[in-house]
């Protein structure tokens, strides 16, 4: 068993030789070369628009921290430009749409055609999977409905998410409207990732942690499931990220993902305890620890590992990795993982 084997092997319940890790935006400022490639790109999206250079950051963190998967260099909002939304990224400003916030801008989106509106996303794929050539599967992924309709309606990352909820609670039929076209593009966009050589699909809901369980079940968990369901006969292992989610989880557990990140809130334990024996959690370390020293960072470590028990666990951080965070941190944490992961009782 090895390195390129490990992380498919947790996803499915398998034994594994240590705990597999991956670290949620793995490739991204905290990395001198990231900052590097990105100064040769006119924008964060001419960055994701461009295979060899997305391929280029892909790799950067496979070699330099010896993670045990790779995920596809993009945004989930990607998508969302493709039905139609103008998108731009401001440097500091993060991303800004023209929001929809009524019935006739939303029955004016269009269901893009993926292969031809997102082809670069699936040139990248193909050419990520070449240059890894086997050393570790790659992770494709896409934002969940819920998650990409509040940047359709807010038009930025929410705060309070009043046009969100204003339009779900007065509106629920253009909320439908707009929740069932995110679907239709999210199934045939993860869909092509697939076909392009995706071999593990994570649907990131980074917002839904908004929702109370009762939303959770009419505004998100549906249009979910009926992604998951409609993958499902591809075969490729689906990650179900729901941000925030401790009071939802045992609802998120029902809806057909191999596995459920989880957020560093809920202790890995109180998960299991929600979910069953027969899923996967990934997470889940606090992003933040990455900043203490490192036999802090091990002590922590350690202990995330103890919760999560020796079977079905991907070690992740709870959310995505800071951009102050020190790189021999971060190549710290996968030694550790990998060493005390081999040996943990
Ligand atoms: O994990 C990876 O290494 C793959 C790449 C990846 C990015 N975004 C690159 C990125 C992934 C998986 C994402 C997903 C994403 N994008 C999410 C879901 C994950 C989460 O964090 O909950 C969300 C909510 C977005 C939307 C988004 N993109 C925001 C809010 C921002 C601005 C925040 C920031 O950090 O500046 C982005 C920009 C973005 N996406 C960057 C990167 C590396 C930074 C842009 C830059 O390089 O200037």
């Amino acid at each position: 068993m090895s390195r390129s084997d490990r992380f498919l092997r947790a996803l499915r319940g398998e034994p594994v030789d240590t705990t597999p890790i991956w670290i949620m935006r793995q490739a991204g400022r905290y990395l001198p070369e990231y900052r590097v490639t990105r100064q040769r790109a006119r924008d964060f999206l001419t960055l994701c628009k461009t295979p060899e250079l997305a391929c280029e950051v892909t790799l950067q963190p496979i070699d330099r921290l010896g993670v045990d998967a790779a995920i596809l260099f993009s945004d989930i909002l990607v998508p969302l430009e493709a039905m139609g939304m103008k998108l731009t990224f401001s440097d500091g400003e993060g991303p800004q749409l023209d929001p929809l916030r009524d019935h006739a801008g939303i029955s004016k989106l269009i269901l893009p055609e993926v292969d031809s509106s997102l082809g670069y996303v699936m040139d990248a794929l193909k050419m990520i999977r070449r240059a890894l050539d086997g050393r570790v599967p790659l992770i494709g992924f896409a934002g969940a409905p819920f998650t990409l309709l509040t940047y359709a309606v807010e038009g930025h990352t929410g705060k309070q998410f009043a046009e969100t909820k204003k339009l779900l609670y007065t509106a629920p039929e253009s909320a439908r409207l707009l929740l069932d076209k995110i679907t239709d593009t999210t199934i045939a966009y993860l869909s092509a990732q697939a076909h392009a050589g995706a071999q593990v699909l994570q649907i990131f809901d980074s917002w839904v942690g908004q929702l109370g369980p009762d939303d959770f079940r009419v505004w998100a968990a549906p249009y979910v499931k009926r992604t998951i369901d409609a993958l499902t006969p591809l075969g490729v292992p689906i990650i179900y990220f729901a941000n925030n989610g401790a009071t939802l989880l045992s609802d998120a557990a029902k809806l057909g993902a191999h596995a459920l990140g989880v957020d560093w809130r809920l202790p890995l334990d109180q998960a299991r305890a929600l979910v069953g024996d027969r899923i996967t959690l990934q997470g889940n370390l606090d992003p933040t620890v990455l900043f203490a020293p490192i036999p802090e960072i091990e002590r922590r470590t350690a202990e995330v590992l103890r919760l999560a028990g020796k079977t079905r666990h991907v070690f992740n951080l709870g959310h995505g990795i800071l951009p102050p965070t020190p790189p021999e941190h971060a190549e710290a944490l996968v030694e550790i993982v990998h060493r005390l992961g081999a040996s943990h009782p």
